[in-house]
């Protein structure tokens, strides 16, 4: 079972891979082993999330901060301001995101995803791909299950 008080997403499709995503998410793990957070904050590697141009992209939860343009040199800025101190790094942020001083929206309220209805690729940046677990718990197989009983 996931205990973790948080989530680090980063993107690891094609296009956020070839801005060095892989980098950040070793820069993640080094920074969270460096500061005893390895165990609290789970650095979790997706799909695509759709805003490539906006790459490498980085989503960390609960909060749900939507940082883009991210190079490895400011993960340790996000591990010491957000994860540790709980401010987020708004200079990181999408624009779009940024409310006011203490507030951000969700993903699904910016005009580039509220117009979508993702079908297929629904999941696609929400979980690990190479879990089946988190598949399932987001009703993976659930057609499947329906078909069978
Ligand atoms: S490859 Fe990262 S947003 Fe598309």
């Amino acid at each position: 079972m996931d205990l973790a008080r948080g989530h680090v997403l980063v993107c690891g499709g094609t296009g956020c891979t070839s801005s060095n995503s892989q980098k950040i998410i070793e820069e993640f793990e080094a920074n969270l082993a460096a500061k005893g957070l390895q165990d609290e904050i789970k650095v979790i590697r997706t799909g695509c999330f759709g805003l490539c141009a906006l790459g490498p992209i980085v989503i960390v939860y609960p909060e749900g901060a939507f940082y883009t343009l991210v190079k490895p040199e400011d993960v340790s800025e996000i591990v010491e301001e957000h994860l540790l101190k709980g401010r987020i790094v708004k200079r990181l942020l999408y624009q779009e995101t940024i409310v006011d001083d203490e507030n951000i929206k969700s993903l699904n309220e910016i005009d580039f995803y509220k117009k979508q209805d993702r079908i297929a690729l629904k999941n696609c940046g929400v979980i690990n791909p190479e879990n089946i677990e988190e598949y399932i718990a987001f009703g993976g197989y659930t057609a499947l299950g329906k078909v069978l009983t």
